[in-house]
């Protein structure tokens, strides 16, 4: 519950969810379950790993996102099993279900996966499970979008996408996208152009994290090479008028993860991005959770924290509902069935 004049408003507002790592939703209590389980061995010289307790409280200060990313993937190596994706998708699906999320892109990082010797099947059949559930129990529909992690190499991506490409996962839908995600500084957009533009031809949607770590030039690399429709984060767009004025003008959605950015030390508080600056010049933005369970805040708290630190009117929050939808890559028919609710749900209240 928030402080905000708008809470109950907020809290029954259907909304749309484009920027979520689903390993990102793996609790500390859950990934010290499944490393029992499992038999994966916790690095024993680290004492954020003493405890379930311990390891949330060293999420509760990290420095940068590469001090994130690091326990992001020694947390992840505990899942090895189709039924391992599958509770942890549903969980994430029931999580975003009470704060009234209807439709969800999530994200998930293959490479991460083959790596340690998990095969793609496992982990993609394993969500498609959870998602065919989430459809049946509480009407969530969704996609999946296959990120390809920027500091690996770019053969591996390309592996990784003929892989999927191959894959019944991709003519029938189930992943609807790729996206590039992990280490941003060091590894601009550039270097997968080959592979965007593979994934361009197959009809695939496409989007890249952008200008979260790194200035305004991953940005405009992404939008120039990667051909992407979308841009996850994109906040340091705000140091480029003139770009901000090509991506209002073009449409291009961010998505902005607010207590993400605040946790991995993008800004220093939710008031200091520059949502009301966005606003203001037309830009298209949605708000996100990123990777929850790390960052202590699902849907709602991050619309909620927008709210306080902005004060946003009822309308410019129907904006970036619908501005998620339209930005969405669910089939026409589901989107005016969304847009229609939100509609329906904005003039109802009061
Ligand atoms: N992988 C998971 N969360 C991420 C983030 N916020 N930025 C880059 N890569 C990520
Ligand atoms: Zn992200």
């Amino acid at each position: 519950m928030c402080n905000s004049k708008l809470h109950n408003f907020l809290e029954r507002l259907p909304k749309v969810e484009l920027h979520l790592h689903i390993e990102g939703t793996l609790s500390p209590e859950l990934l010290f379950k499944l490393a029992a389980t499992n038999k994966i061995e916790l690095p024993k010289s680290d004492p954020a790993f003493a405890s379930p307790e311990a390891l949330q409280a060293r999420y509760d200060r990290f420095t940068s996102l590469s001090d994130f990313l690091h326990y992001y993937y020694i947390g992840m190596s505990v899942l090895l099993t189709e039924a391992d994706f599958t509770f942890l998708a549903y969980e994430y699906f029931s999580r975003a279900h009470t704060d009234k999320c209807v439709h969800a892109e999530i994200f998930f990082d293959p490479q991460a996966h083959t790596t340690r010797g998990v095969a793609y099947e496992t982990v993609v059949k394993g969500i498609a499970e959870a998602q065919r559930k989430a459809k049946e129990d509480f009407g969530i529909t969704s996609k999946l979008i296959m990120c390809f992690l920027r500091d690996m190499a770019v053969a591996s991506a390309n592996d990784h996408f003929t892989l999927a490409a191959n894959h019944s996962y991709f003519s029938d839908g189930t992943i609807a996208g790729i996206g590039l995600d992990s280490a941003e500084v060091g590894f601009p957009p550039e270097l997968f152009r080959d592979v965007y533009a593979k994934a361009k031809e197959a009809g695939v949607h496409r989007t890249a994290h952008a200008g979260e770590e790194g200035g305004p030039d991953y940005l405009s690399g992404a939008l120039d090479n990667l051909q992407v429709e979308r841009i996850d984060h994109g906040v340091r767009l705000a140091e480029d008028a003139e770009l901000m004025k090509r991506v209002a003008q073009e449409k291009k959605l961010l998505t902005i993860c607010p207590i993400s950015n605040v946790k991995l030390q993008v800004v220093k508080a939710v008031s200091k991005l520059p949502i009301r600056k966005f606003l203001d010049a037309g830009v298209q933005i949605c708000f996100n959770s990123d990777d929850p369970a790390y960052f202590g805040g699902y849907l709602l708290d991050n619309f909620c924290a927008v709210e306080e630190a902005f004060g946003l009117s009822i309308e410019e929050w129907k904006g970036t509902a619908e501005a998620a939808v339209r930005g969405s890559w669910a089939d026409q028919e589901r989107k005016e069935e969304i847009l229609s609710q939100i509609d329906t749900y904005v003039s109802n209240y009061n």
